[in-house]
């Protein structure tokens, strides 16, 4: 029996009500901040960045207040970007001791140790040519890169990192790291993996952040054409086999049905990144009053979770933290 007997809108009828049948609800602890850590002598350094609007460039201390300030919100997670002073043509400062990352993986772990430091791991913003790997002629030439980007995650663990996650798409580079971490005793030290990630356009903000556009080309002949799905299946798998413990699809709200299908073929957990591109449509279009901030955040993140995401790495984890804390405190604030 249908209509009338049957009325979906029934269970709508109240705010206690929807919440009570809502199926998919966030929680600070779903989100990883992204921080970007400037190589620089001033302790106190913070910077707007231009092209992302209420994110900053910090010193690796300022990196700790802004990590210690999301954990206090609830959010566990932070996944640092480094910006050196200096750039060559196999990206050395990736895997510099006194880097911006390693420097501020120290200060925040030893301003508060249960904070979950992830770095980033990648070579683009320290190659002077701005790919993710060495090159040779007009490409990327993919082994000799594997052992520069193990040497990275090395040094970013053994500064402190409570896991890293490579971000370049080099063919065989979990296993690479893998290999290098438990060859020196990090057996425990887990890899999240961007597993699928697109070639996509919604990175511009961030590389202008992080002055990591390429000089010349792009990067498809090592990121994934946005067109395929069945090749993100292949490149999870991969990764799967090569011992990743976490597999991230990025971008997020343009890739919600490979998330989807991540999370219903893999049993690992999904992350999924909202990146600068997502976030700066959504800012800009609220700047000019075309769009409610708090609203496009949060159902955005709401979508990417009931996609399947497990964890959500967005440059707004504080500000949706602080809107949830608020909307948890009352059932008649629940419109979101
Ligand atoms: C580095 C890297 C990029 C992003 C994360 N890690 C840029 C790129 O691949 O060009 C993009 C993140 C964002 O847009 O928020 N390989």
């Amino acid at each position: 029996m249908a209509f009338p007997v049957k009325r979906p809108r029934r269970l709508r009828m109240s705010p206690a009500i929807r919440l009570m049948v809502r199926e998919t609800a966030l929680t600070p602890h779903d989100f990883i901040l992204p921080l970007f850590v400037k190589a620089t002598p001033d302790k106190h350094f913070r910077e707007p960045i231009k092209s992302m609007p209420d994110c900053y460039h910090l010193s690796p201390a300022m990196a700790a207040v802004a990590a210690e300030e999301a954990y206090a919100v609830g959010v566990p997670a932070v996944l640092l970007f480094g910006l050196p002073t200096h750039k060559d043509s196999r990206g050395s400062g990736a895997w510099a001791e006194d880097g911006p990352v390693q420097l501020a993986v120290q200060e925040i772990k030893s301003a508060r140790p249960e904070i979950c430091v992830i770095c980033d791991t990648c070579l683009c913003e320290y190659t002077d040519h701005g790919h993710c790997g060495i090159v040779r002629g007009d490409t990327v030439d993919n082994d000799p890169t594997l052992e520069l980007l193990a040497r990275t995650a090395l040094s970013q663990v053994r500064a402190g990192a409570d896991m890293v996650a490579p971000s370049d798409m080099m063919d065989g580079r979990v296993a690479a790291i893998r290999q290098a971490l438990d060859g020196q005793g990090f057996c425990n030290t887990p890899v999240m993996s961007y597993a699928a990630k697109y070639a996509s356009s919604f990175y511009g903000p961030f590389r202008a952040a992080a002055d990591c556009c390429p000089a010349f080309g792009d990067r498809r002949t090592y990121q994934m054409d946005p067109g395929n799905a069945r090749e993100a299946m292949r490149e999870v798998a991969l990764d799967i086999e090569e011992g990743a413990d976490i597999v991230m699809v990025k971008p997020a709200l343009p890739y919600l049905d490979i998330i989807k299908a991540v999370r219903e073929t893999f049993d690992l957990p999904v992350a999924a990144y909202q990146v600068s591109g997502e976030y700066a449509q959504i800012k800009g279009a609220a700047a000019i009053g075309l769009v409610d901030e708090v609203c496009n955040m949060i159902e955005s993140l709401t979508s990417i979770k009931r996609a399947g995401a497990d964890m959500i790495v967005t440059y707004f984890a504080v500000k949706a933290a602080e809107v949830l804390a608020r909307q948890m405190t009352s059932c008649d604030d629940c419109s979101l």
